[in-house]
């Protein structure tokens, strides 16, 4: 006989994070179902249990990276994680994201986020108008694959608040904003490329990362940030040994 899939099988015991920087983990107990997913959880005590409680999220299928918050100590997507597979003895524990500052509850403001986007020039810059034929890129091309490499980024933040780095040094702009760098290095139309590469080389930038590799570890999207630095210190050397950026 089929499995009812929202067939209550036991409460869960849910903390969550309420009120902001200050503030404390408070419990509920919500219905376990199967195929639930964190996100499902959350919203199950925000329409059924405290309608004061505030969350983010939007698509609900892994597209628009706004749902992150830190479960059971870990980063991740609550829309994309199914309870059974991180739930310890019935237990979870939903808080924001580590390294932003939060707003309220399980909302953090990502202003810091977008702003290290911006200082790495994380945006294209045309060197054609609308009105010049579509430049000619190989896909099989070394910078196209390296570019295509990085590219699925969608602004989650999860590596953002996994990185030791972030958390100790303010200056450091952080793996997603490093690998958008790298990605816009790599497209052929872009016309930015000496301002980025120094941008990225300056007081923490790239030269910053300590190679943890946590943000490669969490990202959803299997990206990894960490390669992108990699790279983008021995471009940034090659950059200064050859005078195309200052020391
Ligand atoms: S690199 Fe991955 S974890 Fe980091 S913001 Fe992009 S999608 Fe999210
Ligand atoms: S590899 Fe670099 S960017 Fe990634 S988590 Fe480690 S220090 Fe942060
Ligand atoms: S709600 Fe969009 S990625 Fe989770």
């Amino acid at each position: 006989m089929a499995t009812d899939p929202t067939e209550v099988q036991s409460d869960l015991k849910v903390s969550l994070w309420r009120g902001g920087a200050q503030g404390r983990y408070q419990d509920y107990a919500v219905p376990q179902r199967q195929n639930q997913t964190v996100l499902d959880v959350v919203t199950f005590v925000q329409r059924q249990l405290d309608p004061t409680l505030s969350y983010r999220f939007a698509c609900r299928v892994g597209m628009c990276g706004s749902c992150a918050m830190t479960v059971n100590g870990r980063p991740r997507w609550t829309c994309r994680t199914h309870v059974s597979k991180v739930a310890e003895d019935g237990r979870l524990e939903i808080g924001p994201l580590e390294n932003l500052p939060v707003i309220k509850d399980l909302t953090t403001d990502m202003s810091r986020f977008f702003e290290r986007w911006r200082q790495a020039k994380g945006a294209f810059v045309p060197t054609t108008t609308r009105a010049d034929p579509v430049a000619p890129i190989r896909p099989d091309s070394a910078i196209r694959i390296a570019a295509d490499a990085a590219i699925e980024c969608i602004n989650c933040g999860v590596c953002y608040a996994a990185c030791d780095t972030v958390r100790w040094n303010p200056d450091y702009l952080g793996p997603a904003a490093l690998n958008r760098a790298w990605t816009l290095v790599n497209d052929a139309r872009d016309g930015a490329g000496p301002e980025r590469l120094q941008a990225v080389a300056a007081r923490g930038g790239c030269h910053a990362c300590h190679t943890h590799q946590s943000c490669q570890a969490h990202c959803p999207t299997a990206l990894n940030p960490t390669a992108s630095i990699a790279a983008l210190k021995r471009r940034t050397v090659q950059a200064w040994l050859s005078g195309e950026i200052e020391r």
